[in-house]
């Protein structure tokens, strides 16, 4: 059986919707939880099949995790013994690398399997991670899909350049790093919200990090590290990627719980494109009632505009006056959801990490398919200001990073609904559901 969206479009939205838990913190604190022996209380955990994915690995290798309520999970790391994780499911979760780094510093050695996750058709390398775990005595093999490390005399301190930019990279570093003898020092490390907040849930269990949100993070290892409870900070993506939903459509939505000063990158340029964001403690209202201005933009590593919005907003700069320029600057490929938004009558072109979007008058209702977690999100956004139905499929990839998708557009006036579908049917036959 599968799923799509179906999707009337061309409505603007009004309401109110609520912000979940950040995906790529909560992917990361489930791991870290891995150095804890005691119960790390997990407050504002997303409910989206990545998390669920890695609470199974986490209880295949003998965690108890218990569910306090929807969004509050205990989890006690006390009983795992085994340094290995060589689990199927870690091949779906790009952020099972994380296990990695978690085991290293827990037990000084690791056998995982090869972390998977969204694809946008290039190499995604952790040449980065293992610079950093070699650095601080690990020897790091790779091969039959499986990641072998091993510190013979235990993790030592060190200090580490990092030559790009990887949240992946220093977040790993840091879980290696935590219960380490001596301290480490990472430079030109990356400074995501996400990553500021993997500091924050170690540093409130005992651990010594300090730079979080500066490119020079210094870890001082310490013994051992403590329970207690955290509570995860507001995903800025699902944030943008809703505000772009609103910015597309025209409308007024007040989007809450979120952390404002995370969202300054994409509410500049939203407002650049003739979108209304008010800011208040802990929320933002948006508006759009007049045209939607051309810009340019260019992703970059944090504080600069997020790659993982450039789908979303590329849909929106469709519906803008004039050309718009959009330069990829973290990954060497991520346009494949163009083809999909030419099938609604988008112009763009890509050339390279470059994407020259024309504007159009109005994209047209198709089916299309999610290549990955924001280019489902995308399709979403080119669905609800599309004129017509659009049918997205794919959306397993979606789930994986959006809690109540359907529900929460829904609340802000979205015709949109799941239809379930044998694999091998054709959709005219479907119960809509
Ligand atoms: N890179 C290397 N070597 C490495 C690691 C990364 O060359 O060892 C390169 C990558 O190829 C890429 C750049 O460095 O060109 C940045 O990669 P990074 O390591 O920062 O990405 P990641 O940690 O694998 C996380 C998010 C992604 C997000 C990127 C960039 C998680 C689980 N994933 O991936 O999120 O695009 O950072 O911000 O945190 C998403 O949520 O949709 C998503 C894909």
């Amino acid at each position: 059986m599968s799923t799509k969206y179906i999707i009337n479009g061309g409505n603007p939205l009004f309401g109110e919707l609520e912000i979940s838990g950040a995906k790529n913190a909560a992917v990361a604190i489930i791991p870290a939880t891995l150095l804890v022996k005691d119960v790390c209380r997990i407050e504002n955990i997303p409910q989206i099949s990545d998390v669920t994915m890695l609470l199974n690995i986490l209880k295949s290798m003998g965690a108890e995790i218990r569910t306090v309520n929807k969004h509050t999970m205990d989890i006690d790391c006390s009983k795992v013994k085994d340094p290995s994780a060589t689990f199927d499911l870690m091949r779906k979760v790009r952020a099972s690398y994380y296990i990695i780094g978690a085991l290293l510093g827990r037990f000084g050695e690791a056998t995982v399997a090869m972390p998977g996750g969204c694809n946008f058709g290039g190499v995604r390398p952790i040449d980065q991670h293992v610079k950093g775990f070699t650095a601080m005595g690990a020897e790091v093999d790779q091969n039959n899909g499986l990641v072998t490390a091993k510190a013979e005399n235990g993790m030592k301190g060190s200090s580490i350049y990092l030559d790009v930019v990887s949240v992946g990279a220093t977040i790993n570093i840091m879980l290696a790093a935590s219960l380490a003898d001596g301290t480490t020092v990472i430079e030109n490390a990356a400074r995501e919200p996400h990553i500021v907040d993997v500091a924050n849930f170690l540093n409130s269990m005992g651990a010594d990090i300090r730079g979080a949100g500066t490119n020079v993070i210094k870890i001082r290892g310490v013994k051992e590290l403590h329970g207690g409870s955290y509570s995860i900070i507001p995903d800025q993506i699902e944030a943008g990627t809703y505000m772009a939903a609103v910015a597309g459509t025209g409308g007024q939505v007040l989007i809450k719980n979120v952390i404002p000063k995370h969202l300054d990158c994409i509410t500049r340029k939203l407002v650049e494109m003739g979108v209304t964001v008010e800011e208040g403690d802990d929320c933002v209202l948006v508006k759009r009632d007049g045209p939607l201005k051309r810009t340019n933009i260019k992703t970059l590593p944090y504080p600069g505009f997020p790659t993982d919005m450039q789908p979303q907003i590329a849909t929106v700069l469709c519906l803008a006056s004039g050309t718009s320029i959009i330069t990829e600057g973290v990954w060497a490929t991520r346009y494949k959801y163009v083809y999909e938004l030419l099938k609604m009558g988008a112009k763009i072109q890509v050339d390279g990490r470059t994407a020259v979007v024309e504007g159009v008058e109005r994209l047209t209702g198709a089916p299309v398919t999610s290549y990955d977690l924001r280019a489902g999100a995308a399709m979403v956004i080119a669905g609800l200001c599309a004129q017509g139905v659009t049918e997205v499929d794919g959306i397993n990839y979606i789930e994986r990073g959006y809690e109540n998708l359907i529900e929460k557009l829904r609340g802000v006036g979205a015709d949109i609904s799941y239809v379930n579908y044998p694999d091998e049917e054709n959709l005219n036959s479907k119960d809509a559901g």
